[in-house]
């Protein structure tokens, strides 16, 4: 019947099964298709009277198969939109993110240290020329001394005829310091530094920082409480000790080497208490001493008004020996699985 027709596509439950019903009533072998045959074969008063009920069936039927098959696009649509729709609110997925370097880390703290202390930060080019790097620093072209640092030269002169070279430690940063800011003075210098050398403890750039202290009536013991109070802080331990032993700087005069206690801990060097006690011993992680006038009159000071003492260090060291790295070399390789395991969330 009609009616049956009706409810039959009302409840068809997707386009599939539509479709079938659509064939199955209006396809070439359709019902109703079949229905509308019949209406040759009979007679004109007959034909009158079922003819209009025909084709008021197929329209029906028609309308029906075409409503049906809009609320069905239409659900379909709403459930693609549903199933696409974004949660604005939901948490971001975790992404990668990179760290900071140790160097750059311990560099940080060293600039934190000292600031506390009242020094400044200052920093000189990595393309030096000889006279700041050496001339200055009491090292003449002839000095014994320019051999042992192994420096980098470049192949030209600047625009004074002066040699280039990659500065081979932060100490030209003292002269810059002094005749750029005058006296007194109180900076460190942290940066790059180059020789040529490399091993499992030298490569051919590492890190320094250097220290300057220019004022009146400084002393070596000014020098001692510096360092005492910058390793205790740096290292975070009451019990640093220090042993001060006479060495040779051309810049420096006197000139003092720095060695601090250390015991061995779990195959890993420890930094604490006096070197002499039992199971410890003395490391050197300092030079420094009183400026020697002569630097001092390098950089158009008066040596005779103004006085002071300078310290420089490896930082790639100090680094390895408060967070227990082994290898210098590293630092510089740029493996990110040994930069996420010793670096540094920013
Ligand atoms: N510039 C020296 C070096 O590279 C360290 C130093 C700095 C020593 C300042 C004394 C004073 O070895």
């Amino acid at each position: 019947t009609g009616q049956d027709a009706l409810s039959r596509i009302e409840a068809a439950s997707d386009l599939d099964a539509l479709e079938a019903l659509r064939v199955a009533f209006l396809g070439k072998q359709g019902s109703i298709s079949g229905l509308l045959k019949t209406l040759g074969k009979m007679t004109p008063d007959e034909r009158k009277e079922e003819g209009p009920k025909i084709h008021a069936l197929r329209e029906s039927v028609t309308a029906a198969l075409a409503d049906r098959k809009a609320a069905l696009e239409g659900a379909a649509l709403e459930a693609r939109l549903a199933a696409e729709t974004i949660d604005l609110s939901l948490p971001a997925p975790e992404m990668p993110r990179g760290s900071v370097h140790p160097i750059a880390q311990v560099m940080d703290e060293l600039a934190e240290v000292f600031a506390d202390m009242g020094f400044a930060v200052a920093s000189g080019p990595e393309i030096e020329d000889d006279w700041h790097n050496f001339t200055a620093l009491n090292m003449p072209e002839t000095h014994p001394a320019r051999a042992m640092h192994d420096t980098f030269y470049f192949p030209d002169k600047d625009d004074e005829g002066r040699d280039m070279l990659l500065r081979t430690h932060t100490s030209p940063v003292q002269i810059r310091a002094m005749i750029a800011q005058g006296a007194p003075l109180r900076i460190i210098a942290p940066g790059r530094v180059y020789r040529s050398d490399s091993d499992a403890t030298h490569t051919p750039m590492f890190h320094q920082i250097e220290g300057l202290v220019i004022d009146k009536g400084i002393h070596l013991g000014h020098l001692k409480w510096t360092l005492e109070t910058f390793l205790k802080a740096y290292f975070e331990r009451e019990d640093i000790v220090l042993r001060l032993r006479p060495s040779y700087f051309p810049f420096t005069e006197p000139s003092v080497e720095v060695d601090v206690g250390y015991s061995q801990q779990g195959g890993r060097r420890v930094v604490g208490g006096s070197g002499d006690a039992p199971g410890h011993a003395w490391m050197e992680v300092l030079g420094s001493g009183m400026v020697n006038r002569r630097v001092i009159a390098a950089a158009g000071l008066d040596p005779d008004e103004w006085q002071g003492f300078a310290f420089g260090t490896g930082v790639d060291r100090l680094a390895m020996l408060k967070y227990g790295m082994d290898d210098l070399r590293a630092f510089f390789d740029g493996d990110v699985r040994w930069l996420s395991h010793y670096g540094f969330s920013a």
